[in-house]
């Protein structure tokens, strides 16, 4: 539709970052076009408008841009999901697996308050690890987590299937074959 096809436009390729063989999909040229920029954070809240969404919780460090738009947007509270060693106070840690090795995230472990109503938000979803460990880490804390929002999905990495194991709801608004 109209909308995708406009974000798509806004979304620049690079090819061979960070390696060889990868087509980089970057958002930086979409958050610089008002208009882009403005219709992703609204086509990301439309199915939560009105549903009471208590957290917005994004993921470092692109999620933390479009957290910070979407929450304002659904007048929720904004919950940083770090990588290890970034948050001052007491965390809960969740590992995952990167293409090589592992890493790890946080949140604070006073976070989120027993069954609020959380979404995750994220410029993209590949493999999905890093968005299912910041349910598990949610989910671990109490979080009812509502569902995860994604501008761009790569279909081929088959993420969304692994967040749908876990009965989480996804929302992407574009796809990079
Ligand atoms: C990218 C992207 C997602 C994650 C998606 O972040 O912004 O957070 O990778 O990959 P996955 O679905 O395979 O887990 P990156 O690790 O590059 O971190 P950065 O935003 O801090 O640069
Ligand atoms: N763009 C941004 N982040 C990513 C990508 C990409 O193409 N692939 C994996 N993480």
């Amino acid at each position: 539709n109209a909308i995708s096809a406009e974000l798509i436009e806004s979304i620049r390729t690079i090819p061979n970052y960070p390696k060889e063989g990868v087509l980089f999909r970057d958002i930086t040229t979409l958050l610089s076009n008002p208009r882009a920029f403005r219709r992703a954070v609204d086509a990301l809240v439309q199915p939560w408008a009105g549903s009471k969404i208590e957290q917005v919780a994004g993921i470092e460090a692109r999620g933390f841009i479009l957290g910070g738009a979407v929450a304002h947007q659904l007048s929720a509270g904004f919950l940083p999901v770090r990588k290890k060693g970034k948050l001052p106070f007491k965390t809960l840690q969740q590992d995952y697996q990167l293409e090589y090795g592992m890493d790890t995230i946080e949140i604070h472990c006073d976070a989120v308050k027993q069954g609020e109503k959380v979404i995750v938000v994220d410029d993209l979803i590949a493999t999905g690890g890093t968005a299912e460990a910041a349910v598990k880490l949610l989910r671990s804390a109490g979080a009812d987590v509502v569902a995860a929002c994604f501008i761009v999905d790569l279909p081929e990495l088959q993420g969304r299937a692994k967040l749908e194991a876990l009965d989480i709801p996804v929302r992407t608004l574009v796809e990079f074959p």
